[in-house]
């Protein structure tokens, strides 16, 4: 079977995605800077291909042997969009672009694309303009993240031939566990509030709609798109949700998910309001045409999830590598200490003597000086 490239494979998603993909018979070469470390991604280290290198250095090199790309790299939220939107704009933009044009260049046959259901954002009152909205609605988002993913998206599939067969994937908010996980995501930081500190947080009265999606159904939809039929999905869009949900009423489902596994959660509303992101859309286009159907709930993935991160133990809520935007605060000032000075507490000259042999050191120096 031929080798698939996933682009980001290290990450929340790619760490559920590369396992399908290995358990589905495909070979993989991962293409991840490591952002977040590769301790996650260990399960799988071994029996993959690993690139460390940063997608806007995207070469030929990368896509050797390669019978498909999967991007799901770059930056992926708004707040980190908005921490820096000049990163935002070449990676999410540029590199994805560079990516598809590379593969394209190098005869690989068929690449899929990361977007998102952002792109659809309304805001919540506008009430007027609560439609569900499919792949053909018109869309003109503002914020920096959802407008990255449209100028990428438009300028891939126009990449469109007989040869190439580029699909992106609008997904909508991911739920689920993955052995790199994220406690940024509504479903999973309700968990994790639940788990943390016995409350769910519903902000603005939980009046906004997301679609949602669990992350294995996004990565059976991944795989399907691999294995399926180039002319039903050469230079298509396809919204990945298995349903639109009021924040509020996803609260009250995993507080009762939650209640069944004997975890009790008190709802922690606050009911101000302010324009946030809020739209629903329809995930029919790819029913139909590919047959594909989620499969995995809100509660069972909330059960698995609460069993998960006890076996993990991803019990360590608050640290920052959980939350997008904290860990790439947290590097970047990282970048400036070891600008600074080169390194952290490891000083390199001090690297090869041990702790035994520095103790004997001082010890030695100690005597000296006494005698
Ligand atoms: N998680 C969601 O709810 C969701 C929803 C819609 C769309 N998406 C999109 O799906 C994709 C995957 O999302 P995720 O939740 O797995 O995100 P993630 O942040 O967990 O993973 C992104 C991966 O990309 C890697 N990466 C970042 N910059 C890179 C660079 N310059 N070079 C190489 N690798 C780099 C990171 O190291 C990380 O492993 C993203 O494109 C995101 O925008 C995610």
């Amino acid at each position: 079977m031929k080798k698939v490239l996933v682009v980001g494979g290290a990450g929340y998603v790619g760490c559920v995605l590369v396992e399908e993909l290995l358990a589905k018979g495909y070979s993989v070469r991962v293409f991840d800077r490591l952002f977040f470390g590769r301790d996650h991604a260990g399960e799988f280290l071994d029996r993959v291909e690993l690139v460390v290198e940063d997608m806007r250095d995207f070469n030929e090199s990368h896509v050797e042997d390669c019978g498909a790309v999967i991007n799901i790299g770059g930056l992926s939220n708004d707040p980190t969009a908005e921490f820096n939107p000049k990163a935002n704009e070449e990676l999410n933009t540029h590199a994805s672009i560079k990516v598809a044009e590379v593969a394209k260049k190098a005869g690989v046959p068929r690449l899929i694309f990361a977007s998102t259901c952002s792109i659809y954002d309304r805001g919540v009152g506008e009430e007027v303009r609560d439609l569900l909205l499919d792949e053909d609605s018109e869309v003109d988002p503002k914020a920096a993240y959802a407008t990255s993913k449209l100028a990428a998206e438009q300028a891939i599939l126009a990449m469109a031939d007989d040869d190439f067969v580029p699909v992106s994937f609008r997904k909508g908010t991911i739920f689920g566990f993955s052995a790199r996980m994220r406690y940024d995501l509504v479903v999973n930081a309700f968990v994790k509030d639940a788990l943390m500190r016995g409350k769910l947080s519903v902000h603005y009265g939980g009046a906004m709609w997301r679609p949602l999606i669990d992350v294995k159904d996004v990565a059976r939809a991944y795989v399907m798109a691999l294995d399926s039929d180039a002319d039903l999905i050469r230079g298509q869009i396809f919204n990945l949700s298995a349903g639109n949900f009021r924040i509020s009423e996803l609260a009250l489902r995993v507080q009762r998910a939650l209640q069944d596994l004997g975890v009790q959660a008190e709802l922690d509303v606050d009911f101000s309001y302010r324009l946030v992101r809020s739209y629903r859309v329809s995930g029919d286009k790819i029913l139909k045409t590919l047959g594909f159907q989620p499969r995995v709930t809100v509660e069972e993935s909330v059960a698995h999830m609460v069993e998960q991160i006890e076996r993990h133990g991803f019990t360590d809520f608050s640290h920052p590598r959980y939350y997008n935007i904290e860990w790439m605060k947290l590097l970047e000032s990282a970048v400036e200490t070891v600008s600074t000075h080169g390194y952290v507490l490891s000083k390199p000259e001090w690297g090869d003597r041990g702790l035994e042999g520095e103790r004997a050191r001082l010890l030695a120096e100690r005597a000296r000086q006494g005698s």
